[in-house]
């Protein structure tokens, strides 16, 4: 692992490997995860619930922060201000997708947005998530990165390995 970063660090737009599933004019940001709206996930008036979208949100986020800060401890510091810019319906299928902004010393800054996978439209967006890196202390903990990793190369160290 390389030193900490002495502050956050600003993410420039870097390059999607080919095939990462990145389409023309979204370098920004990679849509990984699909989901296809049920029944359960719907709210009183037949769309898309929002504690359902913020549920795999944070997951997805989760998961994220764990692949690029090296660590499986990792907990949701803070969100700001969540916009439902359209609604989705039952059957539709919507797509996450997450980028890193900074790395700090212990934490990492991510911008979210969901759209729908067919028409592109965008259903919500959160400009700034952070997680937080903790120690066996739980404390937070310097993770020593500085740019996003777009391979496997920071899987935590006692996660399970193929055979
Ligand atoms: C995460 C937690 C350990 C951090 O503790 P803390 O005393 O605030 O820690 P620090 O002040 O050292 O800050 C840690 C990092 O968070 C950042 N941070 C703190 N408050 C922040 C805020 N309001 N917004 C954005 N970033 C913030 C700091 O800038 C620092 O980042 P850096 O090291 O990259 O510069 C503590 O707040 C906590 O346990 N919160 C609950 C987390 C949780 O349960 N989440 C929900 C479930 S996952």
């Amino acid at each position: 692992m390389s030193q900490p970063a002495p502050a956050s660090v600003g993410i420039d737009a870097v390059p999607e490997p080919a095939g990462s599933g990145t389409a023309p004019g979204d370098e920004e940001i990679t849509f990984r995860t699909r989901k296809w709206v049920r029944p359960e996930d719907l709210n009183a008036n037949g769309t898309l619930f929002g504690g359902s979208l913020l549920r795999w949100i944070d997951e997805e986020a989760t998961i994220y922060a764990i692949l690029q800060l090296g660590n499986h401890q990792v907990v949701t510091k803070y969100m700001s201000e969540i916009e439902f810019v359209a609604s989705a319906r039952q059957g539709d299928i919507i797509e996450m997708g997450l980028r890193a902004t900074a790395f700090g010393r212990t934490s990492l800054t991510m911008r979210a947005e969901v759209r729908n996978m067919i028409t592109r439209c965008s259903i919500l967006t959160v400009d700034r998530i952070v997680f937080v890196g903790l120690g066996a202390d739980g404390r937070p903990t310097p993770h020593g990165y500085t740019t996003i990793t777009f391979d496997r190369d920071r899987i935590p160290a006692g996660a399970a390995q193929p055979d």
